[in-house]
């Protein structure tokens, strides 16, 4: 369920119309449902109440300021992958007590950014690294807590651009080398094991895979408790989908993950982490984007937003689907034409969709990618020297912009031409050529 309706037939995030924020704002821009965070963060802490937890968003799918204040005022922790991530975290206001690390190459530069500023743990991938985490944690004289990030080996049955529980791919120690490297982390100065981790990918739409991974990982925690192992925390990763297309069957709800999580580990007694990050943000955001021209092809009709895969990479990457709908509501019965439906950047790849159907367009309508609010604004760039794509949260009947547009004097001034170039704004008349 999102906050994303037509009412009176014009498409509104929660009770704002959307042509108000595109009129103030301009397009394209981001819109984020407060209302819709709020919610998904709600049915996790809902699905694993009663066990002690704690759900540490993925700050990848979705990490502006206000995103993550909002989410961390709600209890929630987070989940980063880099020293970005993490002062973002921290500049929301969340305490590195709610903070887990993980990612495959974290530098010696991030740990000790991390132990300085305060960690909950490091998800620590190799044994590389915690020798590396050993040295800069014993140098600064803390301890840094560790879980250890396992690769089950599993076929998370999705994209195989973001499947990471495969043996293939670079994530995770294998399941067989974990009892060894935990042993290490144990005699390392400056290293105290708390737990085990794993995450298998991400858009799953099943639970078989997570019921594959998480038996394995239960059965390894009661063997190494066995062994004399402490293992306090078990860290679940993220990773459950969400229906992207309003007919595709339905993925499991946080309930169902939840009872899942609740039936293999409830008799532990560990704290459970899990790392979501699509299932809060996805639903609760849109693109919105006008129409410039519809362009009549040799074979095709073109309908060419102001939108772009600099804003929204995921259908050139990942051929993902996003339902782009109407925002003002096509009348019941019209008719709809197929569009090709593509942005201005100059690529052939800068298309959203072929064949969509959509009522007949003209330029200046307004159009909403859906399930656009996780991996979205944050995997945009300035591609073709397009500002970066700005963002609006919307609460009850207001909004604000979380993110501005950026002018093309900031953009600019990001630049520096060096002295020997000569003085900017300046070019030397050519020298020489065919017309000379
Ligand atoms: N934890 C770890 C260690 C991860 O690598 C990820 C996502 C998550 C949690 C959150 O997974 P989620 O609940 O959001 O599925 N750009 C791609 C998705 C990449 C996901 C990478 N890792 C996309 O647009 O589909």
């Amino acid at each position: 369920m999102d906050h994303f309706l037509y009412r009176d037939g014009v498409l509104h995030a929660e009770d704002v119309p959307l042509p108000a924020i595109a009129a103030a704002v301009g397009t394209p821009v981001y819109v984020y449902a407060r209302a819709t965070l709020t919610r998904h963060y709600r049915l996790f802490a809902e699905a694993l109440d009663g066990l002690p937890h704690l759900i540490c968003y993925a700050v990848k799918a979705n990490g502006n300021l206000a995103v993550l204040k909002l989410l961390g005022d709600l209890g929630a922790g987070m989940d980063v992958v880099s020293g970005g991530e993490y002062a973002r975290a921290r500049a929301a206001g969340v305490p590195g007590s709610r903070i887990v690390f993980s990612g495959v190459g974290k530098t010696r530069a991030e740990m000790a950014q991390a132990l300085a500023g305060g960690i909950r743990q490091f998800n620590v991938e190799s044994e590389p690294e915690l020798e590396a985490l050993s040295e800069v944690a014993a140098g600064l004289g803390v301890e840094a807590p560790v879980a250890l990030r396992l690769n089950p080996d599993v076929d998370a049955r999705t994209h195989p651009k973001i499947a990471t529980g495969g043996a293939e791919t670079k994530f995770g120690i294998p399941m067989g080398q974990a009892v060894a490297v935990y042993t290490r982390a144990a005699a390392l100065p400056g290293i105290r094991p708390v737990g085990l981790d794993l995450h298998i990918g991400s858009q799953l739409t099943d639970l078989a895979p997570y019921e594959q991974a998480y038996l394995r990982l239960a059965g390894l925690t009661r063997a190494m408790r066995a062994e004399g192992h402490r293992i306090d925390r078990l860290d679940l990763g993220g990773g459950l989908g969400i229906p992207y297309t309003r007919s595709n069957a339905v993925p499991p709800l946080p309930s169902e993950y939840g009872a899942l999580v609740r039936r293999i580990f409830g008799d532990l007694d560990c704290e459970i982490e899990i790392e979501p990050g699509r299932l809060i943000a996805g639903n609760a955001g849109i693109l919105l984007a006008a129409a410039i021209y519809v362009k009549p092809g040799a074979q095709r009709r073109f309908l060419i937003l102001d939108a772009a895969m600099n804003d929204l990479i995921r259908p050139t990457m990942y051929d993902a689907h996003h339902d782009i709908v109407p925002v003002q509501e096509a009348a019941p019965g019209a008719e709809t034409l197929p569009y090709d439906v593509v942005g201005p950047v100059c690529e052939t790849g800068d298309i959203f969709a072929r064949d969509r159907a959509l009522p007949a367009m003209a330029p200046g309508d307004l159009v909403a990618f859906r399930s656009a609010g996780a991996y979205g604004a944050v995997m945009a760039s300035e591609y073709n020297a397009r500002p970066l794509v700005p963002e609006v949260l919307v609460d009850g009947d207001h909004f604000a912009v979380i993110r501005a547009r950026p002018t093309f004097d900031a953009m600019l001034a990001r630049d520096t031409i060096p002295e020997w170039l000569g003085p900017p704004g300046a070019c030397a008349e050519p020298t020489g050529g065919a017309d000379a």
